[in-house]
């Protein structure tokens, strides 16, 4: 039921999913517990990319899982060091180390490496390809809220362009029934990009007041090669959840983003206060942070042979 590696959301069955949906509600309500499922395993991140969320957390899950963590995270992720890293992954598996969470810019990358390193792979995300675990675990922090996906109408606006978070989500959402709309500027929003049964739209307004999730996606600027964009407080200004947009909300609606957040541009100063004040219940970005570690206990769990 689970693959050996995880490189793409796609290859975990929808009934896969549930399953470590329910796994890691089950950690959640262990949090205080030692646990043992990877004792005695050694676990390898190697993130070549800047990642806090994410490394931290995988970091965590082994720990709580009573792994151990072996960090193999160079500063320098220029390509023609693949060979090294080759090698290097070579060494450790055959010092022992069990599975490879990894990071990377280039899509494909680790991909080929784990054909001739015979350990699990697991994905922390890949260049703008691809991003399961950021996937499920908005999935969890949804379900945990009481939200039927098969009910909701979730909006991901932003650098849809340059998002795995997005990938992943093409396919985790609508696995599980829920409407899905991309919206962008044009440049951040290629007609090419939007595979069947996702809508998209340039029109934010128009959305607002019937989208159940509202899904931010940050500008990555260090992805896009030159300034796609004219000016981010254009952006910010049609693109941007702002105080003046906060009544056009549906009522109840939900806010999320992946992290980093950049206020003033995804969402403003005065959206993020108004809401932490009126309705903290409804903005989700510290909750997907903290399942984030109950989530990838989950995968690192059941996909490294857990029971
Ligand atoms: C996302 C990522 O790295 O893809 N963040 C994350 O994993 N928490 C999104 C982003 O960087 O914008």
């Amino acid at each position: 039921m689970f693959p050996k590696n995880l490189f793409n959301i796609s290859d975990l069955s929808p009934s896969a999913i549930e399953e470590i949906m329910s796994r890691a509600a089950f950690y959640k309500k262990r949090k205080n517990e030692a646990l043992s499922p990877l004792k005695g395993k050694n676990i390898v991140l190697s993130f070549w990319e800047p990642s806090t969320r994410t490394r931290v957390s995988f970091e965590m899950a082994v720990q709580r899982l009573g792994g151990r963590v072996i960090n193999y995270s160079p500063d320098n992720s220029s390509e023609n060091k693949g060979e090294n890293l080759k090698d290097t992954l070579k060494t450790l598996a055959a010092l022992g180390a069990d599975a490879v969470v990894f990071r990377h810019r280039s899509p494909g990358f680790f991909n080929l490496i784990s054909q001739v390193v015979d350990i699990p792979f697991i994905s922390g995300g890949e260049g703008c390809y691809q991003h399961p675990t950021q996937a499920l675990l908005d999935l969890f922090t949804l379900r945990e809220r009481g939200v039927k996906l098969s009910e909701i109408k979730v909006i991901m606006v932003g650098d849809i362009l340059y998002s795995r978070v997005a990938r992943s989500h093409f396919y985790a959402l609508s696995a599980f029934g829920a409407g899905l709309t991309l919206v962008a500027p044009p440049v951040l929003l290629p007609a090419g990009l939007v595979p069947d049964g996702v809508s998209w739209s340039y029109a934010l307004d128009d959305l607002l007041p019937e989208s159940d999730v509202v899904y931010l996606l940050r500008v990555q600027r260090e992805r896009q090669g030159k300034a796609l964009l004219p000016s981010l407080a254009e952006y910010a200004a049609l693109y941007g959840i702002n105080e003046k947009r906060i009544p056009l909300l549906k009522k109840g609606a939900l806010l999320m983003h992946p992290g980093p957040v950049n206020i003033g541009i995804e969402i403003s100063r005065g959206a993020v206060d108004f809401f932490q004040r009126n309705y903290p219940e409804r903005i989700l970005f510290q909750e997907q942070a903290l399942n984030g570690v109950f989530v990838r206990m989950a995968v690192l769990d059941l996909l490294l042979g857990g029971k």
